[in-house]
């Protein structure tokens, strides 16, 4: 079987671990998928950076000339932020390759017009790593309850702001020597403000309000409230009354199923609830749905191994899908419901 071509965009905390996991792992992946997969070129933006493991010869600052070649089977989309990674993966949708990508921004702000380029193309889009770090949420959504009514989708989706409070409710740190703890282990986003503002959940909170829910919701669509307000002595009271403060996202269908809402804000959780035990860079989601009952996912939500591990997830999913010929379900979106922020008064 001819080997598949596989380039990487990014080789920070998330795009490195992928890349020497590829390696380390070749073997396996390709018994996994059915054919080998080849590592054939990887950008970045600082090209004379020591990359420990990473061929010379691979790296390449000219992402576009990359992901135009048009022999890549697939594009792992490791950057981050809107521009340049929206060009970068329309190009290589265009050109034939299958996309995996671990942005939520771009995904929350734009995901219908990516949905469609890849449809145009026959292509894949997956981006199961844009939430909550390694937890499977994204498939589990669109594939393994595809059959079944969700009503909430309710939990904890930032690594950063959950670290951060737990540090300040355990070990009475400060916000920002936990902030900058949490940027050093690699949780933060590069402009560590989408995550204590809350645009990191709420974009997550976008991504699984639309495959929950079968409609379109964007970044646009959620109500959001960071942490920047939360101070040291609103924990110290939240604990008096045997409470602990979370970040928490909540994406709801209406009770008439007529509209859905989704929200971010900080909210003050009892000691006995399961929510308040998630500890560090710790994500957890409960899905509400009609014949399943409650689900609860827990696990790493950021860090560069266990988001590795859902980019590695996707890419076996879309290389099996180029070996048989076929692509993955595509946007899960058919209804057209009213997203209000915060429901309706
Ligand atoms: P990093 O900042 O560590 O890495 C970004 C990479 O992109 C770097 O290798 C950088 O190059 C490269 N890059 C930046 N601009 C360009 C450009 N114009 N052309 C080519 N390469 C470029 O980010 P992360 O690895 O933390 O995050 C990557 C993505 O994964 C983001 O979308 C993030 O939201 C998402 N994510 C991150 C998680 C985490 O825990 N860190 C968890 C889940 C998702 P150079 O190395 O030369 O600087
Ligand atoms: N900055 C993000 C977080 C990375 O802290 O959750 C994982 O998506």
């Amino acid at each position: 079987t001819r080997p598949l071509k596989v380039a990487l965009l990014g080789c920070g905390v998330v795009g490195s671990e992928v890349a020497r996991i590829m390696t380390t792992h070749a073997d396996d992946l390709a018994a996994r998928i059915g054919a080998p997969v080849e590592l054939a070129g990887i950008a970045v933006r600082r090209p004379d950076k020591v990359r420990e493991g990473i061929p010379a010869e691979l790296v390449t600052t000219d992402a576009m000339a990359l992901v135009k070649r048009g022999d890549l089977d697939v594009v792992v989309e490791m950057i981050g932020g809107i521009e340049p990674a929206r060009g970068l993966i329309t190009t290589a949708l265009e050109h034939g390759a299958s996309v995996v990508s671990a942005n939520k921004a771009l995904v929350a702000a734009d995901g219908a017009a990516l949905h469609a380029a890849a449809e145009a193309s026959d292509a894949d889009l997956y981006y199961e790593a844009a939430v909550a770090g390694a937890i499977p949420l994204v498939r589990p959504l669109r594939e393994s309850l595809a059959g079944d009514k969700v009503n909430r989708v309710l939990g904890i989706v930032n690594g950063t702001t959950n670290f951060i409070l737990d540090k300040m409710d355990t070990s009475g740190a400060g916000y920002s020597e936990a902030l900058d703890e949490a940027t050093a282990l690699g949780y933060a986003e590069a402009d560590p403000t989408a995550d204590v503002e809350g645009f990191d959940a709420a974009a997550k909170a976008a991504i699984l309000a639309g495959i929950a829910f079968h409609t379109r919701v964007t970044i646009d669509d959620v109500h959001r409230e960071g942490l920047t307000e939360v101070t040291a002595a609103d924990i110290a009271s939240a604990k008096r009354m045997g409470c602990t403060v979370k970040l928490l996202a909540i994406c709801e269908r209406a009770a008439h199923g007529g509209s859905v809402t989704a929200r971010v804000h900080p909210a003050m959780i009892p000691l006995s609830h399961p929510l308040a035990s998630v500890r560090g860079a710790y994500n957890a989601v409960f899905i509400e749905a009609d014949a399943a009952g409650r689900l609860m996912f827990y696990g790493p939500g950021a860090g560069g191994s266990p988001t590795a591990s859902a980019v590695l997830g996707d890419l076996v999913a879309v290389c099996r899908n180029k070996v048989a010929g076929t692509t993955g379900p595509g946007e899960s979106a058919y209804t057209a419901l009213p997203v209000s922020p915060m429901g309706e008064v």
